[in-house]
């Protein structure tokens, strides 16, 4: 039996992913965390991706506190450079002045967190240390004299601001030279659908930071009963025990709906239920809704492509227009009043015209 919770999204900082919204549905059937994945994939885009704290708010309402995989997979090796604030790239190029000589050091392999230290030169420091850290809020830093490890000056800062102090930006608008925690911190771990976010919301308690291992071996990530996550030891099916059979949480960005309806139904549809016809500009995106496609019930499924005889031109329901001879038509899209875009089910994820009265299952977007 499967249950299945849909929640609508909520807003969330437009520099964050401006295009990308995850719907999450939650599957209460205990699989392991590999099944779990494949189950994902088939039927949804993948494992629950989280990217923020609006992410990270309608995950825990849909897993509403039961133990859940969500789609962090540790490589255990490698380690990656990351800023706390979801959105925030890290770029070594612009590091590279900025730590103290001789550091990072990774001093016996353990120092995945950063402080500064005089100057504002970056250290690398055993994450379990208690210091001073440093808070952004949206628009300025707050400097916090209570001294946290790293992971508790996370949570107080994404409780109480926004987050740990991210990026070159916001250290340039500061001076700030006391050994205090910056959100700079290194892992192995990776989203299964490749996402590179780098939001991670490890339970306080969890001491893998504090060691600096890669997580023991532990190869996966479960959300824990109070929205915390929690690292898995036993995730591949071969080593499969009952304790390690958990429901899941999928993540989607496009929605397929398994009803048919003309072009316009279809539309009104997405637009009341979810934010519109799918629309997208990049292969990966298109990628994302073909797959969706293979699972419809009818030979095609409409998309927000159309054809207005008034301007005499294909347009995205989002108001971008679409050339004519864009390489994505199966046929050439000139001169086609009366027919919308549409995508086959078992096509080579290219867009066909359709009339627009014919009813099919259709896909709609969760974006911004
Ligand atoms: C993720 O990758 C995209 C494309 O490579 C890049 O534009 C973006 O800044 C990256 N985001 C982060 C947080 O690294
Ligand atoms: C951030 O802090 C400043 C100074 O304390 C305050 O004026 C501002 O309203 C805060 N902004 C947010 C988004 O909380
Ligand atoms: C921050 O300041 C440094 C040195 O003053 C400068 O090289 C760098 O371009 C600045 N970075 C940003 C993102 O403003
Ligand atoms: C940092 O300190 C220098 C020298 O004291 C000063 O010129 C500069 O304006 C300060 N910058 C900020 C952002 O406070
Ligand atoms: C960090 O501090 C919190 C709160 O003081 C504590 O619960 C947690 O166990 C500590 N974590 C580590 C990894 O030391
Ligand atoms: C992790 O796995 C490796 C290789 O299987 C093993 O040698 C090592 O002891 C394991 N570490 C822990 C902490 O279980
Ligand atoms: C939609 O139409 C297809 C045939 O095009 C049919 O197989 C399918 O059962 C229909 N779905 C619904 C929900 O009526």
């Amino acid at each position: 039996r499967s249950q299945t919770k849909h929640f609508s999204h909520t807003f969330s900082p437009i520099w964050l992913y401006p295009n990308l919204k995850h719907v999450y549905h939650f599957i209460n059937e205990p699989k392991s965390w590999c099944e779990a994945r494949s189950h994902c994939r088939k039927h949804y885009t993948g494992l629950a991706t989280v990217s923020d704290m609006a992410d990270l708010e309608r995950l825990k309402q849909a897993a509403d506190g039961t133990e859940a995989w969500i789609g962090l997979r540790n490589r255990m090796k490698d380690k990656e450079w990351h800023w706390s604030l979801p959105g925030v790239e890290f770029k070594e190029s612009e590091a590279k002045d900025r730590w103290e000589n001789g550091e990072p050091n990774d001093h016996n392999g353990l120092e995945n967190c950063v402080h500064l230290k005089e100057h504002g030169k970056w250290n690398d420091n055993v994450c379990g240390t208690e210091l001073c850290f440093i808070c952004y809020n949206g628009s300025s830093t707050t400097i916090i004299q209570t001294p946290l490890n790293w992971t508790a000056a996370q949570h107080y800062c994404r409780e109480h601001h926004t987050d740990l102090l991210s990026g070159l930006d916001q250290l340039n608008s500061t001076n700030f030279s006391e050994m205090c925690w910056i959100g700079l911190f290194k892992d192995t771990w990776v989203w299964s659908d490749d996402s590179n976010s780098s939001f991670r919301h490890w339970e306080q308690g969890d001491q893998h930071l504090t060691k600096g291992y890669t997580h023991d071996n532990k190869s996966c990530a479960k959300l824990g009963p109070t929205g915390q996550w929690i690292p898995a030891l036993l995730c591949h099916k071969l080593y499969m025990i009952t304790f390690f059979l958990l429901s899941c949480v999928c993540a989607e960005v496009f929605i397929l709906v398994k009803e048919n309806k003309t072009w316009e139904d279809a539309m009104d549809y997405c637009r009341h239920h979810h934010r519109d016809l799918a629309w997208f500009d990049t292969p990966h995106l298109q990628g994302m809704v073909q797959k969706r496609a293979k699972m419809a019930d009818s030979e095609v499924v409409w998309v927000g492509l159309h054809y207005t005889c008034f301007f005499e031109e294909w347009i995205w329901v989002n108001g971008h227009y679409v050339p004519g001879d864009d390489p994505n038509w199966k046929k050439r899209g000139y001169n086609d009043c009366g027919v919308n875009g549409a995508m086959e089910r078992g096509g080579e994820n290219k867009w066909v015209k359709k009339p627009s009265g014919d009813k099919y299952n259709f896909i709609c977007a969760e974006r911004c």
